[in-house]
């Protein structure tokens, strides 16, 4: 493909995310990609380890776990790749087919996932899913068992700055006008379930801004007319590393 037909092809696709290509073309993604992968601090080598991406959509995370050497990485999907309003598969496609990845996929809910229809991975991603799920704690037993070492897991979080363990809860288009956002839990229950389901050893890794940032965030927000102004100054978006006690 050269650089001419490859940059033609992307412009025909809505992208989440930013992938740089080669030959100069990088997909404009909606989703500030360069900036969460800073923050998901994803091990500088994976080396010869196996790796499932889950909600991977156009696969940034998947291509770049390959990258730092993984032996194997499996993308899943299942909203976004059907175009139920979410988008489609068209993009991960081509974005594998342009970088000669040898990425691996498969169709399916979070719900369904099990050691039976996946098998069992090193390392698991799991970035920007939680809050639009309606079992939080459930989809979190289901992704435990598909985990040998690792979970990276990467979350809106709400109610911040309260300590006890506790979840918002979104029935309407309170988490940025956006339908399909069911909880938001904060800091400790989210280290609460991932410790609930069988992680020993759960860090944050990302760390929680003041006051003054927040403010001004939940200010921006009101203006694009997104989420409430007070809801919002308890927002925020957490990083946190999940490992079983045999790693
Ligand atoms: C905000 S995007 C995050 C994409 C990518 N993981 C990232 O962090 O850049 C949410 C993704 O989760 C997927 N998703 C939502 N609900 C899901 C479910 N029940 N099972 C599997 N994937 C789901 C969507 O299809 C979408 O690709």
């Amino acid at each position: 493909m050269t650089g001419t037909d490859l940059r033609e092809r992307v412009a025909a696709h809505r992208w989440y995310h930013s992938i740089d290509l080669g030959n100069g073309v990088v997909t404009r993604g909606i989703d500030d990609t360069p900036l969460r992968l800073a923050r998901v601090q994803l091990p500088s080598s994976l080396a010869g380890r196996t790796v499932l991406d889950i909600g991977a959509w156009d696969g940034f995370f998947s291509f770049e776990c390959e990258r730092r050497g993984a032996a194997r990485v499996v993308a899943a999907d299942y909203y976004s790749w059907h175009g139920s309003g979410w988008g489609a598969k068209a993009g991960f496609e081509l974005a594998r087919e342009a970088l000669g990845s040898r990425v691996e996929d498969v169709d399916i809910d979070v719900m369904d996932l099990a050691p039976e229809r996946v098998g069992t991975f090193d390392v698991v991603l799991f970035l920007g899913v939680l809050y639009h799920l309606r079992h939080p704690l459930l989809a979190l037993e289901k992704i435990a068992a598909v985990t040998e070492r690792l979970l990276i897991l990467e979350t809106v979080v709400d109610l911040v700055g309260l300590r006890r363990p506790a979840m918002a809860f979104y029935p309407g288009r309170e988490l940025n006008a956006d339908p399909t956002n069911w909880w938001g839990p904060n800091q400790a229950a989210v280290v609460a379930m991932l410790h609930t389901v069988g992680f020993d050893d759960v860090q944050v890794v990302t760390p929680t801004p003041g006051a003054a940032y927040r403010g001004a965030r939940a200010l921006w927000h009101r203006v694009k007319g997104r989420n409430d102004l007070r809801a919002a100054f308890r927002q925020d978006r957490a990083v946190f590393h999940a490992r079983k006690s045999s790693t």
